[in-house]
């Protein structure tokens, strides 16, 4: 009789924990979640609305794509402010998987980082404090600028004032030359238009203005890549997916009020 009993005892005991570990395992939502690969993401977050610092989180439009592009090709991201120079470094010696930081796809980039289809169509703008005289990008002859170091900013200025002119302050963060600019250290910045734009709304009372210039030329974001990743090509077939499905345009809408242009995309990628 007490034989039986314990057994019984036993018996249930064992159904429980069985029962247990499966509601444990059930429950955690997370856990298939697990095994999914984890890239390293390098960004150099002080560039509003694109990725910037947010109660000590990156965020901006480059987070929320990358997010939905990185689940749609079945990945999670761990995206770091490394800094834009280290960004780059990390993507050489592949101990980043991923550079995502507004990164403009160039043919010289392109000998070094594999990037991905085009998702965002840019273009250089001059931001300068009201009362210079500035009203094209010719007028930057014999001003102070400050531009990012290594950007299509700094290339931008150099083709109106030359390569290496003295006139021209290297940064190695985006937020740093409107720093100068506010301190007077240099007299216009040259930067992306989003970027531009974004800064003049964050800072009306910083007394700044922006112009544009049919001398500079549209330019696209892509993903970066280190050299022959196969990343390129799974991250290319989820911009896609988020093209058709409307993921791309929701995001585009939360930070930029208003329809992205897909056709242009689409036009530049077969470029
Ligand atoms: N689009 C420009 C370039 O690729 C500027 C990018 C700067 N990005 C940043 N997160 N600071 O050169």
């Amino acid at each position: 009789m007490t034989f039986t009993f314990k057994k019984a005892t036993i018996a249930i005991a064992a159904s429980c924990s069985l029962l247990l570990s499966a509601c444990g395992s059930g429950g955690e939502q997370q856990s298939g979640s697990e095994d999914k690969k984890v890239l390293n993401v390098g960004t150099e977050a002080t560039f509003a609305p694109f990725e910037f610092m947010d109660k000590g989180e990156v965020s901006g439009f480059d987070v929320d794509l990358l997010n939905a592009a990185a689940e749609e090709a079945g990945y999670e991201v761990d995206i770091k402010n490394t800094g834009w120079d280290a960004m780059l470094a990390g993507l050489q010696s592949d101990q980043l998987d991923i550079g995502m930081s507004g990164v403009t796809i160039t043919d010289e980039r392109k000998e070094t980082y594999d990037f991905s289809s085009p998702y965002f169509e840019s273009v250089s703008m001059i931001v300068f404090k009201e009362g210079t005289n500035i009203t094209k990008a010719e007028d930057l002859k014999g001003k102070k600028i400050g531009v990012q170091n290594g950007t299509t900013g700094q290339i931008a200025a150099e083709a109106i004032v030359g390569k290496n002119d003295s006139s021209i302050s290297k940064y190695e963060a985006a937020a740093l030359t409107f720093q100068a600019l506010q301190s007077g250290d240099v007299e216009a910045v040259v930067t992306d238009i989003a970027v531009a734009l974004e800064y003049v709304k964050n800072n009306p009372d910083a007394g700044v203005k922006t112009v544009s210039d049919e001398q500079f030329t549209p330019e696209y974001y892509g993903i970066v890549f280190s050299k022959g990743s196969e990343l390129k090509a799974e991250f290319d077939e989820a911009l896609n997916t988020l093209y058709e499905n409307g993921t791309y345009t929701e995001i585009y809408k939360k930070w930029f009020d208003e329809e992205p242009n897909l056709d242009v995309l689409k036009e530049a990628a077969v470029q």
